[in-house]
């Protein structure tokens, strides 16, 4: 019988977790400093060539709406603007951390990107949160998850696999991570972002994003964020986004983020076709190297 691998030390096992790039990490702190200019983060950018070449190549996908063809990094930062470059950056970084991506990968890499995509949606749709911030937010909102694959990956697949085959609720998979590593994804998540040093509202909506105390989330500094992320994970959910089929003991529309939210039901289920449309697509021009 296998030995579950015990967290002994939550931080050690986050600092486990690959780092971003240093040149993104450079990025990412100029990004926060309003005298950095779009020659400055040019410059840095092209100090990495791989990361530029993604950066280039996803910057010309339809999913950014840019007209004409980026052909260079210094064009790309001047098209795309700081908070949707800030955002291509982190989606190339956490995309890199799927190495030989197999089933598992894939679905959860399809589950966080419809999870970015239906985040994006809601902020645009009430003005709560910038719809960049958003999109990165739901993108991340699952790296303990995904920590879970880079350190453990064996012990992982086996929960992931149970989930995926068993049709397992996200209450179900997270005593399943308690039982086996000692924390759920949302705690180690929350860990990782921090060691990261991305901005703090990343890691409160990982910590929190399975909440479902209204009362809880709004004793957080960014509660709207965090309703936000929980809304577009259970979009996700009943959706079946990442998952083998669609999660049908979801109910979208009585949920305790809505009235956070102020969404009715007509907002919601135009959230919900249109996170479909938009996943498609992007799940096309952002997918893992197969
Ligand atoms: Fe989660
Ligand atoms: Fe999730």
């Amino acid at each position: 019988m296998r030995v579950s691998p015990q967290i002994e030390d939550i931080d050690k096992m986050a600092r486990d977790v690959p780092a971003m790039p240093v040149v993104a990490q450079k990025v990412m702190t100029m990004l926060g400093d309003e005298n950095t200019t779009n020659s400055m983060l040019a410059d840095v950018l092209s100090t990495d060539q791989s990361l530029a070449s993604r950066i280039l190549q996803m910057a010309n996908s339809p999913f950014f709406g840019t007209r004409q063809k980026i052909a260079s990094i210094s064009n790309a930062v001047f098209v795309l603007g700081h908070s949707a470059l800030q955002s291509l950056v982190i989606t190339v970084c956490t995309k890199g951390l799927f190495k030989n991506p197999g089933l598992v990968e894939e679905k959860l890499w399809e589950h966080s990107l419809a999870v970015a995509v239906a985040s994006k949606q809601i902020a645009g749709t009430t003005g709560l949160q910038e719809p960049d911030e958003a999109f990165v937010a739901g993108l991340l909102h699952d790296i303990g998850r995904t920590s879970y694959v880079v350190v453990y990956r064996d012990a992982h697949r086996d929960i992931a696999m149970r989930a995926y085959n068993d049709d397992l609720s996200m209450e179900e998979i997270g005593d399943l991570e308690k039982e086996e590593f000692g924390y759920d994804h949302s705690e180690v998540g929350s860990r990782v972002l921090k060691v990261w040093r991305l901005p703090d509202v990343y890691s409160r909506v990982a910590r929190r994003h399975h909440a479902t105390s209204v009362d809880l989330i709004e004793r957080e500094e960014n509660p709207q964020a965090i309703a936000i992320v929980g809304q577009a994970n259970l979009i996700a959910g009943r959706l079946g986004l990442g998952r083998a089929a669609p999660d049908k003991r979801i109910d979208v529309i009585a949920t305790p983020y809505n009235g956070m939210l102020g969404l009715d039901r007509d907002h919601v289920l135009k959230v919900v076709e249109a996170t479909l449309t938009t996943f498609k697509e992007t799940r096309d021009q952002f997918g893992l190297p197969g």
